[in-house]
């Protein structure tokens, strides 16, 4: 998210107008790995590929605006979490970053479990055969059909949101002749260190049940009470794109101190608790975030010690990492049109694509960064803002970066980092046309969601 302070070094202050930006890189041609996918590479030709495929030829062939997301690397991803938190432990993809039919199949190859929030990420997980007990169901505000289809279905757990829901699911249930496993979402009130937008944890927000003032206990109370619901733990997710992993350790520490007042109230040791997504990837070179394995080891280390402490069971630990599994395999290219030198100020470079494929920067403020990728340059480096072609001055995808000087209508530019919460929040907005997902691996690359087309449009118009 966006940062107030700027690492030192020049500034070009007195050059280019106030911004997020330091100096240009040494070499605007160098890709920085650390958040490009693993697959990307630029060749010797100068064009940058993906799996062997140069950037050119998926332009031609898929089109522009377009999300091209490295199959290996979400695996690779997959997998690094699934070994970081071990067989007594359980990862749950968050599928609101980006779920597709083939995400899904990923998942269940690479042995993952899925956390869906609407009866859409629901349908899209059972249609490919995802078994329902691997299937996490969340949200503030679950409709009665949404509950009535995951309790009929048999997910895995609901994670209860409101006391009212918990009557409400407790009730379903019953009517059903069933016992639904369910998790609390507690605040455990931590204010997470990231967008006010995408916090969770502290008091003043529509999430969870609060546990300072002793609510969460109640809904415990309230749910160990009712016939329709099993109990099965507590959950917190504290927010996201979060480099601080502080906020992660006091949210188990407190996840635990309420599995120890649980047990000495109710003579009841809850087998498992769940500590949210959240986890930061590197947008720019400037981020540095954690490695599944160091959180992994955090987490364990501080939830076994707190239960050495309090006397309790350990608790079969869950996470739900949305962002930094599917986050960095993804980058969006776009073709360039109009170029807008200001002077004194910078250069707009307008794309065919904008913030209905990426509302993150106009949304969060969030930062990206670019590079020109059908071809090298060694033009000097220039202050530009990457715009959409939609009609608002917010329509920014990257606020502030360095393109070379003699960029021109029809090259290629690319927005690394876009496969979570990009095609996952994109829009019709001024009626365009959602983008495609490409899915490249083995040196093919394959659409896993088509373009939208304006039949697309018209058929929804029933007017
Ligand atoms: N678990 C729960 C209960 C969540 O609400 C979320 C995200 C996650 C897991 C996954 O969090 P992640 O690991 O992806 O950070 N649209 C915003 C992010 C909203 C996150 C909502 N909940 C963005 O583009 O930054």
């Amino acid at each position: 998210m966006s940062r107030s302070a700027h690492p030192a070094g020049p500034r070009h202050a007195d050059v280019y107008p106030e911004g997020h930006y330091t100096a240009p890189p040494a070499d605007l041609n160098v890709l920085d790995e650390k958040v490009w996918a693993r697959a990307v590479r630029r060749n010797s030709d100068g064009v940058v590929t993906v799996g062997g495929i140069e950037v050119s030829r998926l332009a031609e062939e898929f089109g522009t605006p377009a999300y091209f997301l490295d199959e290996s690397d979400f695996r690779a991803r997959c997998r690094a979490w699934a070994d970081a938190f071990g067989p007594d432990a359980d990862v749950f993809y968050a599928g609101k970053a980006f779920l597709s039919r083939a995400v899904v199949r990923w998942l269940m190859e690479e042995g993952l479990n899925l956390d869906v929030c609407s009866g859409g990420e629901l349908t899209t997980a059972l249609d490919v055969g995802m078994p329902p007990e691997r299937i996490a169901f969340h949200g503030n505000n679950k409709s009665t059909d949404e509950i009535e289809r995951a309790v009929r279905l048999g997910v895995g757990r609901i994670v209860l949101d409101s006391f009212q829901e918990i009557v409400r699911v407790a009730h379903i249930a019953q009517s059903m002749g069933k016992r639904q496993r369910v998790q609390i979402r507690v605040t455990v009130g931590v204010e997470a260190h990231t967008h006010e937008f995408i916090a969770t944890a502290h008091e003043d927000q529509k999430f969870g049940i609060g546990l300072a003032g002793g609510e969460a206990a109640e809904a415990v109370r309230r749910a160990l009470k009712l016939d329709g619901i099993e109990l099965v733990g507590i959950h917190s997710h504290i927010g996201s794109q979060i480099f601080d992993m502080a906020g992660f350790e006091v949210s188990a520490r407190r996840v635990v101190q309420l599995l120890a007042d649980v047990r000495d109230e109710h003579g009841v040791e809850l087998p498992e608790i769940d500590l949210g997504g959240g986890l930061g990837i590197a947008y720019t070179s400037e981020d540095d975030p954690a490695e599944p394995h160091e959180i992994a080891k955090a987490l364990n280390e501080i939830v076994t010690r707190e239960c050495e402490a309090h006397g309790v069971a350990t608790p079969r630990i869950s996470v739900e990492p949305g962002r930094a599994i599917v986050g960095p395999t993804a980058f969006t290219l776009y073709e360039v049109g109009t170029i807008k030198p200001l002077e004194g100020l910078r250069t707009y470079v307008s794309v065919d694509g904008g913030m209905s494929d990426n509302i993150r920067t106009a949304l969060y403020d969030a930062e990206y960064s670019v590079a020109l990728v059908s071809r090298t340059s060694d033009a000097e480096p220039m202050l530009s803002r990457v715009v959409g072609k939609h009609c608002e001055s917010g329509d920014i995808v990257v606020k502030d970066a360095f393109l070379p000087a003699d960029l021109a209508p029809g090259d290629l530019i690319a927005v690394p980092a876009t496969g979570a919460y990009c095609r996952s929040m994109a829009s019709n907005y001024n009626h365009s046309l959602r983008p495609p997902v490409v899915a490249v691996n083995d040196g093919e690359a394959r659409v896993i969601v088509r373009r939208e087309t304006e039949e697309d449009l018209l058929r929804l118009d029933v007017g």
